[in-house]
């Protein structure tokens, strides 16, 4: 069963639908400039999906709050309860499963961090139990979870990006989809805007934000440009909950009734909890591990933190450690999904931003997304993998070093040639046909393969020879790794040298 919801209409007309199933897996980051119409689209999918799957809006404006007329949503306004408080709210809202709206406004940015933290910790932290399917959404997420040290004590800082990392990085295996929103994606913490597989990006100004979103979405610099001229409500989706490739789309309106008489994601309980504020917002049991905590410092706990600050020198808070065993284990996957993407009957020919955006996408999916390579450095496996070569090859074998070093003086897209020729030299296997140089070369001009055959020829690089039957000797220079007389017009499939 997939439950799609309705977000609006592609530019082409069609229905956008959101995949809610894939959401709860894969996370959702929107980013756009004040008035693009984020929390418009959060509104929109927070009442599309109300009937299927439970919901929390972490909410430092006060805007969702109308959500509880309509939706039911218990409203907890932040102002009135105390963090311990916050912390057994969320926790019970869980249990009982009772979607509410966690309203900041009026308070300071400390206390904001502080008692989103202590709320998020209830939800994160409840018993096994309780961990049914959850949207988490946080709007203005750079708040909660910011790039740089703020005014905000440190305290509060690692508290709430500890928070921000856990709902984003942690979240899923305890049911908790992480949707946040944000103005800035350069004010955003990296680690946290990482681990969403799905984007909405709106209309965005500042180029580094342009930069970061680029970054994110596996697109070139320059493609990103077009997020300028996005109108309000309209956002660019990529993601498996979304769209497989970039697809521009405009938000549809809010405040539909939610439908029903339809499949449920995962049923919410038959009758609406009676008394739900009496019984989430009763007194915390009485205090037994953590302290209770000020709910504002004073002059001198600022004078003390900025002291004991000043004293030792603290680890970055909240960024996930990971052994070197994972990091291995990881790169391992890495390079299984790129030998997919690769696989595919039309990968030769595709642009590498095309391939790349596609890999991002499935890194995530794997959950990989920490350790996804950036643009360069998928450039370089993306030369290896088309030479046959695994990342192991390349890293042990002395002689190897010697040919990415010649290839490096080759320009990006003919280098993966290059390693190809240079293994079937090292191997002694034929000579590769001018169609399977096209095709490493992602191209099928055979002409083409020609003319670049020349080039790294003039480049010295290589040595061409024709033998008597008209079958082609590439022997490299100094290594003198010389290919099998290959034929120069076969097919590629009767080439040994593909090992794709
Ligand atoms: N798709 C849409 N259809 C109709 N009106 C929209 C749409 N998107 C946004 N709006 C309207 O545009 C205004 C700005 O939208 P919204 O508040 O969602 O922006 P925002 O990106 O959240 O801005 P900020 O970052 O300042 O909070 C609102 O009045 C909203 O109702
Ligand atoms: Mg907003």
């Amino acid at each position: 069963m997939t439950v799609a919801i309705e977000m609006g209409h592609t530019t082409a007309g069609a229905p956008a639908t959101l995949d809610l199933e894939e959401l709860l897996a894969t996370r959702l980051l929107v980013q756009g400039n004040s008035g693009s119409g984020k929390s418009h689209l959060l509104r929109r999918l927070l009442e599309q999906s109300a009937p299927w799957v439970q919901q929390t809006i972490i909410d430092p404006e006060g805007d969702f709050v109308s959500l509880g007329d309509r939706y039911g949503h218990l409203v907890i306004d932040a102002e009135e309860h105390t963090e311990r408080g916050l912390q057994s709210a969320g926790e019970r809202a869980r249990i009982h499963r009772v979607s509410t709206v966690l309203n900041l406004e009026g308070l300071d940015a400390e206390n904001q961090m502080r008692r989103a933290a202590a709320f998020l910790g209830g939800l994160f932290e409840v018993a096994r139990d309780h961990w049914y399917p959850m949207l988490v959404v946080v709007d203005e997420a750079q708040l909660f979870a910011p790039a740089v040290a703020g005014e905000v004590s440190d305290e509060a800082r690692k508290l709430s990006l500890g928070a921000m990392t856990n709902l984003m990085c942690r979240g899923r295996k305890r049911g908790l989809a992480g949707i946040i929103a944000t103005q800035r994606l350069a004010k955003l913490a990296k680690n946290v805007a990482a681990e969403a597989s799905n984007f909405l990006m709106g209309r965005t100004f500042l180029d580094i934000d342009m930069a970061r979103a680029a970054d994110l979405l596996g697109m070139e610099r320059r493609q990103a440009e077009a997020f300028r001229d996005l109108e309000r409500g309209q956002f660019m989706a990529l993601g498996p909950a979304l769209s497989r490739r970039p697809l521009g789309l405009r938000i549809g309106p809010t405040d539909t009734s939610p439908r029903n008489g339809t499949p449920r994601l995962m049923p919410l309980p038959e009758s609406a909890l009676e008394d739900a504020r009496a019984i989430i917002l009763a007194a915390p049991p009485p205090e037994t591990v953590r302290p209770q905590r000020r709910s504002s410092p004073d002059l001198l706990d600022q004078l003390m933190a900025a002291k004991s600050a000043a004293l030792e020198i603290r680890p970055e808070p909240a960024e996930p450690q990971i052994s070197a065993e994972d990091l291995a284990e990881r790169r391992e996957r890495v390079d299984r999904v790129l030998r997919a993407i690769l696989a595919q009957p039309d990968a030769g020919f595709r642009v590498i931003g095309v391939l790349y955006q596609e890999f991002v996408v499935r890194c995530r999916i794997e959950g990989l997304a920490s350790v996804v390579p950036d643009l360069p450095e998928f450039r370089r496996m993306l030369t290896r993998a088309r030479a046959g070569l695994g990342s192991d090859m390349a890293a042990g074998d002395d002689a190897w070093q010697d040919v990415s070093v010649r290839a490096s003086l080759l320009p990006d897209d003919m280098q993966g040639v290059f390693m190809m020729i240079a293994r079937a030299a090292k191997e002694g296997w034929p000579c590769p046909s001018d169609a399977a140089i096209a095709r490493a070369y992602g191209s099928h001009s055979l002409r083409r393969a020609r003319r670049l055959l020349t080039y790294i020829e003039e480049q010295g690089l290589i040595v061409c020879q024709l033998d008597g039957t008209g079958r082609r000797t590439v022997t490299l220079v100094e290594l003198a790794w010389a290919t099998a007389p290959g034929d120069p017009n076969a097919g590629e499939v009767e080439q040994g040298s593909l090992a794709l």
